[in-house]
């Protein structure tokens, strides 16, 4: 039965268009009762407030995107194809406006871009605003980028070409300094219910007993005291992002509201930022808790119900036991987040690149277990944030190695303090308690252009191929494709000086320079070659092989076409794939093209041979 606020807010609609709701509720209905059962003891008023505001946004759709609605049932895997390849920028840093990234969509067609990741653009609080990610207004846009209606119109003009947005939604914290936040800081009890506030240091104490520090050197801890509230809130990030408390059903029906209003502005995929972090359980890191996912799928079926077009992608920088959850695992298999970033494969990159040895990124890729088929990874080598060296221990001990040594090692290689590092990298999120230390850089300053290494371009284009050979939706950080080095100004900026991060978020140089290395069309080409491999659809698994030479990474895809196999060669020196592990796949090797190369790779001693640093996707011709 529709609660009777959803029954008048579907009136006025067309019967067709009612019925598609009602056809939708009764589906998904079960998946939200499901959701919501769990988590909060009055499910059953939740349940109808989330219905009723699925059924208002639903009513508000343009035809536009209820027209989309119907395109993305019909093709469900729209973001597994090949074809699908991502970018993401800063509004500002890429085109300074949102008119201006409109201006600039033909550039993201001639580079294959079907994925448009534009950090955050909604209002946040000025600065220091963590680059966006503390958020002040979620209903309207930075004003120097323009306004919600310019949002609309650019997610038309970029709908027209086939790319989709995605957007970040906030849903760990928000600013001090959002509506809820000034009122609970006003004395609205309702407000502070929304956070996560206590009179003295007991509960805070308790609860960092087990906290690890995300920002230990910048916002260490993980309360900070509030005047005005007169009581310790919740910042996991910095003291100006209040941690929000999900416990509280009106937060989450806040939420939904702000998921569908987004949706109605064309946006089609929602990155849920810091995601990991929204349960909190005494005793724990209070990341990955189930609860998490119970959230996703509420937040999800209402997506469902309102507008199917949009997907969800799980930013949750975590374990790789951890991970897969948010691509749904159990019970909540095929009702949460459909892509999530593969961070576990970023960091490989690296660390094969650094110790040119493939064997620990095998291992450990080997241990991550496979996605669900609907779902895809985001595979990715740099993005905006610094690179936290998530190795684990097991499975450096596994390859006989210690876990912090391989760690530290990366940090000293890319920071570049070690003899024969070719990275200009710099230190982030350095703690002195546990030795941590993080990496910023951009990704041509990590492989060596910035030293001029005569090896750089190689390296750039070899952790291109793994990204979009790999399996999933690779995504393009802005500059990479130009070989954009660290921004040597990038303190310039008051309120960036004590966030290093900046060195890598540089702005986009219009006219784009002479594509002098080649590092530009080289890429174009791989974009090009994979749209036209089906092994390539993210519905096939990434089978991660044991190295038959310790300096060659080896992913098999088994397509019911046939086999391909990715063999990437993280060595400066000329390695090889011995043609048994072909065989083994039953690939033909009598009939071999490598589509890196478009050509047949060159065979000798019964092995395919790969120059340094070389990548080959092989299948049957
Ligand atoms: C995510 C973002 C990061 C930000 C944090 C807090 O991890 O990628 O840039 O600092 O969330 O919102």
């Amino acid at each position: 039965m529709l609660p009777l606020e959803a029954t008048s807010a579907l009136r006025d609609l067309p019967d067709h268009r009612r019925e598609t709701f009602e056809l939708r509720l009764e589906r998904w209905l079960p998946d939200l009762r499901a959701a919501l059962e769990p988590l909060y003891v009055d499910h059953a008023d939740v349940l109808d407030r989330l219905v009723t505001l699925a059924a208002s946004a639903y009513a508000a759709r343009d035809d536009d995107l209820h027209r989309l609605d119907q395109r993305r049932t019909l093709e469900p895997d729209w973001f597994q194809r090949p074809g699908m390849v991502g970018y993401a920028a800063y509004a500002d840093r890429f085109a300074d406006t949102l008119a201006g990234v409109a201006e600039r969509a033909s550039y993201l067609t001639e580079l294959g871009v079907g994925y448009l990741h534009l950090m955050p653009l909604l209002t946040p609080r000025p600065t220091p605003s963590d680059g966006g990610y503390a958020v002040m207004d979620f209903r309207s846009v930075r004003s120097d980028l323009g306004t919600i209606d310019d949002l609309r119109a650019l997610t038309g003009v970029l709908r027209s070409r086939g790319i989709s947005l995605c957007l970040d939604l906030v849903l760990n914290h928000v600013a001090r300094e959002h509506e809820w936040a000034e009122q609970a800081r006003a004395g609205d009890e309702r407000k502070r219910d929304y956070f996560l506030v206590y009179p003295d240091r007991t509960m805070p104490d308790a609860f960092e007993r087990t906290l690890p520090e995300v920002f230990p050197d910048m916002a260490p801890g993980s309360f900070s005291w509030d005047e005005e509230l007169q009581g310790w809130v919740w910042t996991t990030f910095n003291r100006y992002q209040w941690d929000v408390n999900w416990a509280n059903p009106d937060v989450l029906c806040e939420f939904a509201d702000i998921i569908v209003f987004l949706a109605n502005q064309g946006v089609e995929v929602l990155r849920l930022d810091a995601i990991a972090f929204t349960w909190k359980r005494l005793g724990t890191n209070c990341q990955n808790q189930p609860e998490v996912h119970a959230l996703t799928q509420a937040l999800r079926t209402v997506a469902r119900i309102a507008c199917p077009a949009l997907v969800f992608k799980a930013e949750a920088i975590v374990g790789p036991q951890d991970l897969v959850a948010y691509l749904g695992v159990g019970e909540h298999y095929g009702k949460v987040s459909d892509l999530a970033y593969h961070n576990g494969l970023m960091v490989q990159i690296w660390s094969m690149l650094a110790s040119r040895d493939a064997r620990l990124a095998s291992r450990a890729l080997q241990q991550l277990p496979d996605p669900p088929s609907t779902t895809a990874w985001i595979t990715y080598a740099r993005s905006h944030d610094d690179i936290g060296w998530a190795v684990s221990d097991d499975d450096a001990a596994a390859l006989g190695l210690s876990g912090f040594d391989h760690r530290r090692f990366l940090s000293d290689f890319y920071a570049g303090e070690l003899e024969g590092s070719w990275a200009r990298g710099l230190v982030f999120g350095e703690n002195p308690a546990t030795m941590d230390r993080r990496i910023s850089g951009s990704l041509a300053s990590l492989c060596g252009l910035e030293q001029g290494d005569p090896l750089a371009v190689h390296r750039i284009l070899l952790a291109h191929a793994v990204i979009l050979g790999f399996g999933g939706l690779p995504v393009i950080w802005m500059g990479d494709e130009l070989g954009l080095l660290n921004d040597p100004d990038w303190a310039d900026e008051p309120s960036h000086r004590e966030d290093n991060r900046w060195a890598h978020r540089p702005r986009m140089p219009w006219p784009t320079p002479p594509d002098e290395h080649g590092i530009q069309g080289a890429i174009r080409h791989l974009v090009q070659a994979r749209a036209a491999l089906p092994h390539l659809h993210a519905s096939v698994a990434a089978e991660v092989l044991d190295p038959r030479d310790p300096g060659v990474l080896l992913v098999a895809r088994r397509h019911p076409l046939g086999p391909m196999v990715g063999a990437y060669n993280v060595m400066p020196e000329p390695r090889h794939v011995p043609l048994s592990v072909l065989r083994d796949l039953r690939l033909d090797v009598g009939r071999l093209v490598d589509h890196v190369t478009g050509s047949t790779p060159t065979i000798r001693d019964d092995a395919v041979q790969l120059t340094p640093y070389a990548a080959a996707w092989l299948t049957r011709d």
